[in-house]
């Protein structure tokens, strides 16, 4: 199914999100033929660009630098340019959002859009209530045809936030109409979950708590806070990841098989994944959450700051950015099942990793001398490397028994020349096709906050001391512990990592 003509109206149009992401990944569509064919794209800012300095100062460099077509810039860039169009206003001016209703309008009449209208909002969350409410009231909604608007997390900062957040969309977009993104969802490894899983005769039936000994999910990144330490501040790892991310990676890890891959279908067995997570109270929150923050360190052989020096950070910042925790879901698939988290920034590693580690055999047959037996694991590798990675029991050739742990390894992004989609690509084309499966509905929304929001209380009760964790190790010591404890460890990269000749 092709996606519709439309116009795509990204407010924050000079931003980060549609610098780093959302113009690479228009041009990327562009290229592979993905966009409508009559599709306008109105960038929305405050700034005074007339279109030809627009072009120049903010289109072209966001695409020599952050997209994997730029070698296609000397053929693609004028065709792809001239659908872009800058439009200077305020977006708390009322005036100027008639102006934009006026022009849209002509671009509907010049163009072949049938009265489609895509409002995507690169802004900080502060101003997605506001935007939708002048939509609204200005008359640029409802539009002629159909409409749709595509919020970027955070939504919300806790529960009634984002209720209150939902409620403001709600009055001018319904439920389907409203795109959240994860851009998690959009990752090819993280679509490619449910097709492990129900398109694999020999895991669906083992995917259980009768065989899985427990999951770990890593997202860890080397990187800290960046330009985003004023965000990033307010919000900590826990509703930066944990939130979201992360906890949509163990519903789709965790889901029933749907009834059909329809879009409600998903998201219903998605949703009740989160709605049976076991819930925290403060003392399961202290056993089983650890919070970090990181302190000065080395990354990369590089010394680096300390979070609380960090620009726009408070400089006695309580702020997490790492968290580990242990969850369980109540069901009958799951029940005693560990799921371990974890994510933060400045880890020694950027990875984002899936494992399922399946229950041991007895040692019966296979004594100790014969060598140690590994478990199974299956891992999912979602970034850098994308692939699955299987780890089996064999013998090793020879006359005498010895077992070794043996791979299977599939990595699709490890041979040159192949070039996975960005994740904002598949977004951006379901956005235009009216898919919202790789999108958050507002009940999912919900029910993470629910497990989320008791996390934060129990926090605010019990200040931390931090820093706790050098940059560049894998969290406080705590975190390791969490696993320890249960007779367990996170697997270590290079205990995964493809053997090498
Ligand atoms: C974002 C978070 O949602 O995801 C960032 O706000 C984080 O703090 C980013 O760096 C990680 O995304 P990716 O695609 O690099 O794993």
């Amino acid at each position: 199914e092709r996606p519709y003509n439309c116009l795509l109206v990204i407010f924050g149009g000079t931003g980060d999100l549609a610098r780093r992401k959302l113009y690479p990944a228009l041009f990327n569509l562009f290229v592979d033929g993905f966009l409508p064919p009559a599709l306008r794209v109105i960038a929305v800012g405050r700034r005074n660009f007339t279109q030809d300095s627009f072009r120049q100062e903010i289109l072209l460099p966001s695409l020599q630098t952050f997209s994997r077509r730029a070698s296609d810039l000397d053929a693609h860039f004028e065709p792809f340019a001239t659908r872009l169009h800058y439009f200077r206003t305020d977006i708390y001016d009322p005036e100027g959002y008639t102006r934009l209703g006026r022009f849209l309008v002509e671009l509907e009449e010049a163009a072949d859009c049938q009265g489609n209208r895509i409002f995507y909002l690169a802004v900080a969350p502060d101003h997605f209530g506001p935007v939708v409410r002048s939509l609204k009231e200005t008359g640029l909604v409802p539009a002629r045809g159909w409409q749709r608007v595509v919020i970027e997390k955070p939504f919300g900062h806790d529960l009634p936030s984002a209720a209150e957040l939902n409620r403001q969309l709600r009055a001018a977009f319904s439920e389907v109409e409203i795109y959240r993104i994860d851009h998690y969802l959009g990752k090819e490894m993280i679509q490619n979950i449910m097709v492990i899983r129900f398109a694999n005769t020999f895991f669906e039936p083992v995917w259980n708590n009768k065989y899985i000994d427990h999951v770990q999910i890593t997202s860890a990144e080397t990187v800290g806070v960046e330009d985003r330490g004023g965000y990033y501040d307010r919000a900590g790892a826990l509703r930066d990841m944990v939130q979201n991310h992360l906890l949509q990676l163990v519903t789709l890890v965790a889901m029933e098989p749907p009834a059909s891959l329809a879009t409600e279908a998903v998201r219903d067995e998605k949703v009740k994944v989160l709605r049976s997570l076991r819930p925290l109270d403060a003392a399961a929150v202290n056993r089983n959450v650890i919070r970090g923050q990181y302190g000065a360190g080395e990354i990369d052989r590089q010394t680096v700051p300390p979070y609380r020096r960090e620009k726009e950070v408070a400089p006695d910042s309580t702020t997490e950015t790492f968290v580990a925790l242990k969850l369980f879901i109540e069901n009958f698939r799951w029940a005693g099942v560990p799921f371990y988290l974890r994510t933060g920034k400045r880890l020694p590693v950027k990875v984002t990793e899936i494992i399922l580690q399946f229950k041991s055999l007895p040692d019966i047959l296979y004594f100790k001398e014969y060598g140690e037996l590994r478990p199974n694991l299956l891992v999912i590798r979602v970034q850098p490397l994308e692939g699955v990675y299987v780890q089996l029991n064999a013998k090793r050739p020879g006359n005498n028994n010895y077992i070794v742990p043996i791979r299977l390894d599939f990595c699709q992004n490890c041979e040159v020349g192949v070039n996975s989609p960005e994740a904002y690509e598949r977004l951006l084309y379901d956005v235009m096709r009216g898919d919202p499966t790789l999108f958050t509905r507002w009940d999912e929304v919900e029910a993470a906050w629910q497990f989320v929001d008791p996390i934060a209380a129990a926090w605010m009760a019990r200040p931390p001391l931090f820093p706790n964790y050098a940059a560049g190790q894998w969290g406080p010591p705590a975190a390791q512990e969490l696993l320890i404890r249960d007779g367990r460890h996170w697997w270590q990269e290079d205990e995964l990592l493809p053997e090498r000749g």
